[in-house]
């Protein structure tokens, strides 16, 4: 089942066409990673569905049939689209447990009884900690967000959009700036919990390994237009990809590297 829709997308920074006619849609359940160069368009077309750019120059996006090109993000978050950043958006100063806790007050629209002791605390709490434990960091608990490791601060930080508990996952580069074996753990832990909580991901992401091991589906763009949409299988054999992001029509992906 559709669960998004993107109809002729567009966004232009002066010549620059970032997102330039994108017609996508992503499917209820699967985890969709969308990839391409620095500078394809990939961040521009996140910002559009979660709506911190808005209005695009053109075009639409359905959100199970709601038409919400023109709403603000804090509304899209209210229907079900959360997303996470490039670089991570955390309150450094805040225990990890306090990140997690005040998204799910910001969810229940309770801010302001952070300041006092609210009522409902406790279950909050409770909510926090097996959010946390969800993605292996409820040990974290106490630690400050800017004291904890690379690895765990972009878990945290997707753990903080997943507490919005949305219907949609946008993840803007999950895994960038993590060794190798933190990025196996982190996508273990967010395909793990998509899957467990059968929501969707669409998940930007360089890394080509992670990208064929965890996606269902994978969007390729290019100078802000989708240049191909597949499975892994496709996408790994398909001759304008290997050509465009390898620079030769041969599909040896173990050299590809960007970032
Ligand atoms: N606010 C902005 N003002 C001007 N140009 C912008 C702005 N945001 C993005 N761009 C340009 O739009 C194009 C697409 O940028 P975008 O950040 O969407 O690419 P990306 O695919 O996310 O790249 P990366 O892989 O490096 O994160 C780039 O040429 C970028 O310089
Ligand atoms: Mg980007």
């Amino acid at each position: 089942m559709t669960l998004l829709t993107t109809e002729n997308l567009k966004k232009y920074f002066g010549e620059t066409r970032a997102v330039d006619g994108v017609t996508l849609t992503i499917n209820q359940g699967e985890v969709l990673s969308l990839v391409g160069p620095n500078g394809a368009g990939k961040t521009t077309l996140v910002n559009l569905i979660s709506g911190l750019i808005r209005p695009p120059d053109a075009g639409k996006i359905l959100f199970q049939d709601t038409d919400v090109t023109f709403m603000p993000p804090q509304d899209r978050i209210r229907v079900g689209i959360a997303r996470s950043f490039q670089i991570v958006n955390l309150f450094d100063q805040l225990t990890a447990l306090d990140n997690i806790r005040l998204a799910i007050f910001s969810r229940k629209g309770k801010t302001k009884s952070l300041l006092r002791l609210a009522e409902n605390d406790r279950e909050v709490r409770e909510e926090a900690l097996e959010i946390l434990d969800q993605f292996g960091i409820e040990d974290k608990r106490n630690i400050v967000a800017g004291g904890l490791a690379q690895g765990e601060r972009k878990l945290l930080d997707v753990a903080v959009a997943y507490a919005l508990r949305p219907t949609l996952l946008l993840l803007d580069e999950p895994t960038s700036g993590v060794s190798t074996r933190d990025k196996g753990k982190i996508m273990d832990t967010i395909s793990g919990v998509v899957r467990s909580g059968q929501i969707t991901a669409a998940i930007v992401e360089h890394d080509m390994d992670v990208v064929f091991t965890y996606s269902d589906r994978i969007v390729v763009m290019h100078q802000g237009k989708v240049l191909a949409d597949g499975t892994p299988d496709e996408i790994r054999t398909n001759e304008e990809v290997t050509i465009t992001l390898l620079g030769t029509s041969k599909a040896d992906w173990s050299e590809y590297r960007t970032h």
